[in-house]
């Protein structure tokens, strides 16, 4: 079993970035957490962040045969992308919706997520545990599965 952790924009400045609303922990962490987790769990994982719009679709995309399932934080992407949604749509394979914050919590134009409308769950407001919590989540959505 496969799980690709893919995160969009802005993502990478985690740990400076408004540390008020994501906390201190930088992605760095956040992936090494992660692998920690999905050794504990017997899973391989593949951990990724991108700016861009289109080198998150491709990735989405590429994930088709390789990975089981998509733990995506989509950063704003969240917020105005249907060209993501549409990428999930079209691989068939599950995907969380993960954010640090509440994204309910804050402003309205964050309370509106195109992912939620593919995704089998969404996590958020956890923070960096957020991410543990969905491989957690993921890995018991797959056993389910098969
Ligand atoms: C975020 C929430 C989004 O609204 C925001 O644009 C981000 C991060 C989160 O993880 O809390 O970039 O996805």
């Amino acid at each position: 079993t496969s799980i690709l952790i893919l995160n969009g924009p802005n993502l990478n400045l985690l740990g400076t970035r408004q540390p008020d609303v994501y906390g201190t922990t930088t992605l760095a962490d956040i992936e090494a957490m992660c692998r920690t987790r999905a050794k504990a769990l017997s899973v391989d994982l593949a951990f990724q962040q991108d700016n861009s719009e289109g080198a998150l679709i491709d990735a989405i995309h590429a994930a088709r045969g390789t990975h089981h399932g998509i733990i995506l934080n989509a950063g704003a992407y969240t917020h105005t992308s249907i060209a993501l949604m549409d990428a999930l749509s079209s691989v068939e394979i599950p995907a969380i919706e993960l954010h640090l914050s509440n994204i309910h919590s804050r402003e309205a134009f964050r309370h509106q997520s195109y992912i939620s409308r593919v995704a089998i769950g969404i996590i958020c407001g956890f923070g960096a545990q957020g991410y543990e919590l969905a491989l957690d989540a993921m890995v018991g959505h797959l056993e389910r599965a098969s």
